[in-house]
């Protein structure tokens, strides 16, 4: 790994005369719909600055987690990353927003808020911590799957080891639904999992699958708790050196891969949903309404904070 950042910082700083190469870091597997939006990005990107700026894409966590990716970029050893908002939330507060259950009613009411005013506030107020955020890719609904355990209300959760994304959020997102909140990494779940280390965990349909994480889980509940997008970010070490030009090309590379993954998303899904029934998961339709009253608390208290307070409001105005 050190050698791979080694060589990075120095090609990642390395322009030379007539074009720049741009570092990108994801923690998922090349199957997933949301690197194929990133490959949409960077080929859309190659043609709109005729070769001169590139992006070169290193995906499956080969750098690190979410967390040290997004290190990496404030430290200005590589460009660009692709985490969840979860992720993001530990660098940037104000995206914890994301991760209140239930808060966005379905998908269009979330890219709503994405696409507008709320977006924008999000992706341009992480220059403050050096991340600046380019786009949001769709990654659907997370619900919680079990290896043994059939979960039809909260109450099924309890004592539960719930494999979480190592933040607050979904910390508190888990446990207030009755859940044990067991935070780690991506990278290390399927181990975890095989291992007993812990009994289930929670993620969107792709994720579910690209990880093979079914081959261990039986039962997928569609509980939908959340809707944590995927967001594009660019450290400012390396968007404050683009030229006006430059970073026109990227926005709009970034925007044109935005709408191709949407459709590799409800693509995914589709097959993937078929895939799984046979082989034999279990799908789960639980009654939402304990699942939403259980965890009110989470926003209750996030709504105290006078910074995430008038976002909230509009989202929920929206
Ligand atoms: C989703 C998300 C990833 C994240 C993962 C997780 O798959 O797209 O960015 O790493 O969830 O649960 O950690």
């Amino acid at each position: 790994m050190l050698l791979v950042v080694a060589a990075s910082t120095f090609q990642s700083c390395s322009s030379t005369k007539d074009s720049k190469l741009l570092y990108f870091a994801h923690s998922l597997p090349m199957s997933h719909p949301v690197h194929k939006g990133i490959v949409a990005m960077q080929e859309a990107l190659n043609e709109k600055s005729d070769g001169k700026l590139q992006i070169k894409i290193f995906p499956d966590g080969q750098l690190g987690s979410e967390r040290e990716a997004l290190e990496l970029l404030q430290i200005g050893s590589i460009a660009m990353t692709k985490v969840s908002a979860s992720a993001l939330s530990n660098f940037a507060p104000e995206y914890q927003i994301t991760v209140i259950p239930y808060l966005f009613r379905d998908s269009d009411h979330l890219f709503r808020n994405l696409e507008g005013e709320v977006g924008k506030q999000l992706l341009e107020g992480g220059s403050e911590y050096l991340l600046r955020g380019i786009c949001f890719y769709d990654a659907g609904a997370r619900s919680f799957y079990t290896k043994d355990r059939p979960v039809h209300s909260p109450d099924d959760l309890d004592g539960l080891k719930v494999r979480v994304q190592n933040d607050q959020m979904s910390v508190s997102m888990a446990n207030s639904l009755g859940a044990s909140a067991t935070p780690m990494s991506f990278g290390e779940l399927y181990t975890a999992l095989q291992q007993n280390v812990v009994d289930g965990a929670e993620n969107n349909i792709p994720s579910f699958v690209s990880s093979n994480h079914f081959e261990v889980c039986k039962y997928y509940i569609f509980d939908e708790h959340t809707m944590v997008p995927d967001v594009v970010i660019i450290g400012t070490k390396f968007w404050d050196l683009l030229s006006d030009e430059e970073k026109g090309w990227l926005e709009a590379a970034a925007k044109e891969s935005v709408a191709k993954q949407k459709v590799y998303w409800a693509e995914t899904v589709e097959e993937n949903m078929k895939m799984l029934k046979e082989a034999g998961v279990e799908f789960i339709y639980p009654d939402k309404a304990p699942f939403v009253e259980k965890s009110k608390p989470v926003m209750e208290r996030l709504m105290q904070n006078p910074k995430l307070k008038p976002i909230i409001d509009k989202i929920n105005s929206n």
